[in-house]
């Protein structure tokens, strides 16, 4: 491990090297951290990949419980178990959209930077909307383009974000736009409403609770869109979906 650094209020940057594993990552995918040796906590965390530069790869995130704690204690020369990546990137081989919408909300930044330089690598264009609680919350590192929403007016727009994206888009409408989001479910709901409204493909990345990672405990159910009951699993099929494919 190289070390945790912090990138705002209550907002920590882990990084670690792995030649491997940073060749394979794809935006959109995620990596699953065994947060302590010990037995307990026995589940490994997910977070998603936010930062690879060579073999130096970064995970962001706050401390909300036992494993994110455990993990802000870790050091420069520490361990890791890292399994990853996993799930599936975003789609960002598309002919049908010009630019890159991308939303975050709070740490929901977490998987933008890669994204972006994927849309960027396609040859297309990025704007990028960022809300946050204060100023204080707001990573704004690796990203283009870039208009903020804070809920205390500390920076940029004074309310949350779907609503600077829609004001923006208002007034600098933007051809054969596709948003890409990632935040709190309230704030994607909100996202998958404008998107409809507005007939803007959108897919959303999720960031329920987890078991295991990989497709085996059936614990994050995501259900599909239809007539019938069925489900999708987050760790598998996601973390990002079309928001025509799910009930969202
Ligand atoms: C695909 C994916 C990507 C993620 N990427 C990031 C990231 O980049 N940065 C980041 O900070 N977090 C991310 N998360 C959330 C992160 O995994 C959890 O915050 C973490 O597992 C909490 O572990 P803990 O032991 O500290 O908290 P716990 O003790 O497990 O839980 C503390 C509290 O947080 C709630 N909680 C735990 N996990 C989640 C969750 N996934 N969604 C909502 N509430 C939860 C619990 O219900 C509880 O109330 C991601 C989650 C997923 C599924
Ligand atoms: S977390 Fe176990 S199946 Fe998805």
């Amino acid at each position: 491990m190289e070390g945790v650094r912090t990138a705002g209020e209550g907002i920590h940057v882990l990084s670690f090297t792995s030649a491997a594993m940073s060749r394979s990552i794809r935006a959109g995918q995620f990596l699953n951290l065994r947060v302590e040796e010990a037995c307990e906590p026995l589940l490994r965390r997910p977070f998603s990949a936010y930062r690879i530069e060579k073999s130096s790869i970064e995970i962001v995130f706050n401390v909300v419980g036992r494993g994110t704690a455990a993990l802000r204690r870790k050091k420069q020369g520490d361990v890791l178990d890292v399994l990853g990546p996993l799930g599936k990137p975003f789609k960002t081989i598309d002919p049908g959209f010009d630019t890159g919408v991308l939303i975050g909300g709070g740490l929901g930044v977490a998987p933008l930077p890669l994204l972006t330089s994927a849309l960027k690598q396609e040859g297309k264009p990025v704007v990028t909307f960022l809300g946050a609680r204060s100023a204080a919350q707001l990573v704004t590192d690796h990203l283009e383009n870039l208009h903020t929403a804070t809920d205390d007016g500390s920076r940029g727009f004074r309310g949350n974000v779907v609503d600077l994206v829609s004001d923006f888009l208002s007034k600098h409408p933007v051809e054969h736009p596709k948003i890409f989001a990632c935040g709190p479910m309230p704030m994607l709901r909100a996202v998958a409403s404008f998107a409809r409204a507005s007939e803007i493909t959108c897919e959303v990345s999720l960031e329920g609770p987890m078991g295991c990672g990989i497709g085996i405990c059936q614990g994050c159910p995501v259900e599909l869109a239809g007539p019938e009951k069925s489900y999708a699993l987050m760790c598998k099929d996601g973390p990002a979906f079309d928001i025509r494919t799910i009930k969202i």
